[in-house]
């Protein structure tokens, strides 16, 4: 099964009722256990990774390793790269073979953030490869590094982002942000029908991490066709290493790769399955 596009996939989930899982990996059993997961519940799946995550999975190494995995998959697999925030690390990414990259505008301002876009956009146009923006702001930040305020879409901003870039996807802050939320999440539905009125495109909900799967369903019911997942998958891998050590269960390495590996495929099985995509590669 051939690396493949992102927009090929949400395409596909825009007819059905479901929404794609797009995985945040750090490494090489976070790949192979969220490949597991996705074969076993033949659904096509997403790998990212995101640019301020390069300092800990050099590009040069993960980026190869995330495209090759693709390729040898049993189901589609897109490849993405993640908050893109400089030029030269999105090309590098189109370079090594993503089938899709973000550009991450949110902190500039409308004029600047189009600019951006479109940048990209004309870059990646030459790759064959999708392009996904955000309007409005996530809150939080994808290392955990900062706290930033949700800077809620406006829908007709989004409107009038899509008319002029015309982006594959568009991320929206409906409330949602990255990291673990420090107190219960309300997500802005009636904002995110708004802009699912006005845009007829995917829509990307960043921050997958401690939603209910009553508020992933309300969203993928209201147009959002791609759910990044990060912490979760983190938090479970480290959880069950610790948990694997307090039971003497790792005699040694590869029983602790063992127990990365399963921590990520429950992880992405148990999002797959709320998300909807199983059965659907
Ligand atoms: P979480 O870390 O909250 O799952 O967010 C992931 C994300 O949105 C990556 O872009």
């Amino acid at each position: 099964m051939p690396l493949v596009n992102m927009s090929e996939l949400l395409d596909e989930a825009r007819r059905g009722d479901w929404a794609l899982g797009s995985f945040s990996v750090a490494d090489m059993e976070m790949v192979l256990g969220v490949l597991q997961a996705a074969e076993e519940e033949k659904s096509p799946v997403i790998l990212q990774i995101a640019e301020v995550r390069l300092k800990n999975s050099p590009l040069e190494l993960i980026g190869p390793l995330m495209v090759s995995a693709a390729e040898n998959a049993d189901v589609p697999v897109a490849v993405h790269f993640d908050h893109g925030l400089t030029y030269e690390n999105i090309a590098k990414a189109l370079d090594f073979g993503f089938s899709s990259v973000m550009f991450d505008g949110s902190a500039l301002n409308f004029e600047e953030n189009v600019k951006g876009t479109l940048e990209i956009a004309s870059l990646a146009e030459e790759y064959g490869a999708d392009v996904e923006a955000e309007i409005g702001a996530v809150g939080g930040s994808e290392d955990g590094s900062q706290d930033l305020a949700v800077r809620y879409t406006s829908p007709e901003e989004a409107q009038a982002f899509y008319r002029q870039t015309g982006v594959d996807a568009l991320a929206v802050a409906i409330g949602n942000a990255h990291g673990n939320y420090s107190k219960e999440p309300h997500l802005s539905f009636d904002i995110l029908e708004k802009i699912q009125n006005k845009l007829e495109i995917p829509l990307v909900l960043h921050g997958g991490t401690g939603l209910s799967a009553e508020d992933f369903k309300k969203c993928i019911s209201l147009g959002i066709k791609k759910i990044n997942i990060a912490t979760a998958t983190f938090d479970s891998v480290e959880r069950a290493v610790g948990q694997a050590y307090k039971d003497e269960k790792v005699k040694g390495y590869y029983d602790l790769q063992a127990v990365m590996v399963k921590a990520a495929y429950e992880n992405a099985k148990k999002h797959i399955k709320i998300f909807g995509s199983d059965g659907k590669a």
